[in-house]
């Protein structure tokens, strides 16, 4: 089985975040590939990064660290989900991402961001060089929700369309692709 890891990126209270997530790990289920996990950040709660050595070398000091570290270590493809901030991704998934280096590498990315007209897109562009940085595969198919409230119904519920689907099974499909790459990749290099 594949290990996929969603990450939910917002934190703050009242986040819509979870309401989009939600509906992924609905779709995702239609994948017999994965086994999905979902790492909320608000639950992982991360501290602003404090290790004293660059991730690179992997001297973990502290438990939430080395927590981190085997979670993100044990996941072979990640799927983010993240509204855009300023015209930038929350400080919430930067953090999370600055604590590791090796445990993200050779891995793909599946990006979904929601906002108004922008439809978060202005935060993938600037997610993609720091997750390049980290030698991640950034899936081209992007699922970009804009005016993303229209979406989400009384009972906090995402509704998605034919559209959104669309887009969320081209990524996916395009997320196992890239896996088995880098799988034969990492296989290759090994030798
Ligand atoms: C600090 C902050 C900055 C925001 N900046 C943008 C922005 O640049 N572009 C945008 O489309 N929406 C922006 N919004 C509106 C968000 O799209 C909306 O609040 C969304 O619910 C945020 O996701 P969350 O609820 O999961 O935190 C911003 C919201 C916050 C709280």
């Amino acid at each position: 089985m594949l290990q996929l890891k969603l990450i939910t990126a917002s934190t703050r209270e009242g986040r819509k975040g979870p309401a989009i997530s939600a509906w992924l790990l609905e779709l995702l289920k239609q994948y017999k590939v994965f086994e999905t996990e979902h790492l909320d950040l608000k639950v992982i709660n991360l501290p602003f990064m404090d290790e004293p050595h660059h991730p690179k070398l992997a001297k973990y000091t502290h438990e939430h660290t080395k927590q981190w570290s085997k979670t993100i270590a044990a996941a072979d493809a990640f799927i983010f989900i993240t509204p855009e901030y300023n015209y930038g991704f929350p400080a919430t998934l930067k953090n999370a991402i600055d604590y590791l280096f090796q445990e993200w590498q050779y891995k793909p990315v599946g990006l979904v961001s929601y906002g108004g007209i922008s439809a978060g897109t202005r935060c993938v562009q600037l997610l993609k060089p720091v997750l390049t940085a980290l030698k991640m595969v950034v899936i081209t198919e992007s699922v970009n929700i804009p005016f993303f409230t229209k979406y989400i119904n009384e009972e906090e519920k995402f509704v998605s369309d034919e559209s959104l689907n669309r887009s969320a099974h081209a990524m996916i499909s395009e997320l196992i692709k890239w896996h088995e790459v880098l799988t034969t990749f990492k296989n290759r290099s090994a030798h």
